[in-house]
């Protein structure tokens, strides 16, 4: 079995190069799952309920958040009909049944989560360990046989120390948030790991953000309105190989595409 994991989708420049890539990927790679992070799908911060369809539509199956998650006030409104959508497990808790979603796909029972990292990210409400402490008690009788974690974090240290402290659990590691895709990829203790998968946006830009509006923002200090850069896209995301029988990860693929 074999899942496709999209990174970050940034603006419209992301969704685009998503819609425009993402079935013929699939009919490549015979894909049986596919999921995406989509917390900067709509202008760079946030979902909107009609990107949330659009991208569903384009063949993703589940959507992971972070710490953009709340950015666009519609959320709130619309997220008990967005049950396709995993936000933070350890943002500020609300009633919603997409803390996490348990997916059985050809007999391998996966729970798919996404966890915010506890350093440089000020939306985090727990701590990333103890947060996912608390899933693995509160999910123990399900039946799951691993943990998928789309980990939203900042720093490279922190999402490999979660992949050694939590390798009885997690088997499926994934870092989002920086945008840049690393070249770390491996199966560590079984568990299949990248520090960031990178996004899908605008290849002329700051991690997605218009060039000149980031230059007068950061360098010259001049108050402006956040930006995304638009043009054509890159693509990032990897492919995972589970062992149906293991139930387990065996190998992981990074696939990167330039404009
Ligand atoms: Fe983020």
């Amino acid at each position: 079995m074999r899942i496709l994991f999209i990174g970050d989708i940034v603006g419209k420049s992301g969704r685009d190069i998503v819609s425009s890539l993402l079935n013929s990927l699939q009919n490549e790679y015979q894909v049986d799952l596919t999921i995406a992070n989509g917390e900067n799908s709509a202008h760079g911060k946030g979902i909107t309920i009609k990107i949330y369809k659009q991208l569903l539509n384009a063949g993703i199956d589940y959507i992971t958040m972070g710490n953009h998650t709340y950015s666009k006030y519609e959320i709130n409104k619309y997220i008990d009909q967005m049950d396709k959508l995993v936000v933070p497990y350890n943002h500020a808790k609300r009633q919603t049944d997409n803390y996490y979603k348990i997916i059985e796909i050809n007999g391998v029972r996966i729970c798919l989560c996404n966890i915010l990292g506890n350093v440089l990210m000020n939306e985090t409400g727990e701590d990333m360990y103890e947060a996912f402490e608390n899933l693995i008690d509160k999910t123990r009788e399900l039946g799951i046989d691993f943990y998928f974690v789309d980990l939203h974090a900042e720093t490279t240290a922190e999402k490999r120390i979660f992949v050694e402290y939590f390798k009885e659990y997690a088997k499926i590691v994934l870092g989002t948030h920086t945008h840049v895709q690393t070249a770390d990829e491996d199966i560590i203790n079984g568990c299949a790991f990248i520090s960031d998968v990178g996004m899908c946006g605008a290849y002329e830009s700051i991690i997605g953000r218009d060039v000149s509006e980031s230059i007068r923002n950061n360098v010259d200090k001049e108050p402006t309105v956040y930006q995304i850069a638009e043009g054509p896209a890159i693509f990032c995301a990897v492919l995972i190989e589970i062992d149906e029988q293991k139930k387990a990860p065996v190998a992981i693929k990074r696939i990167q595409i330039r404009p």
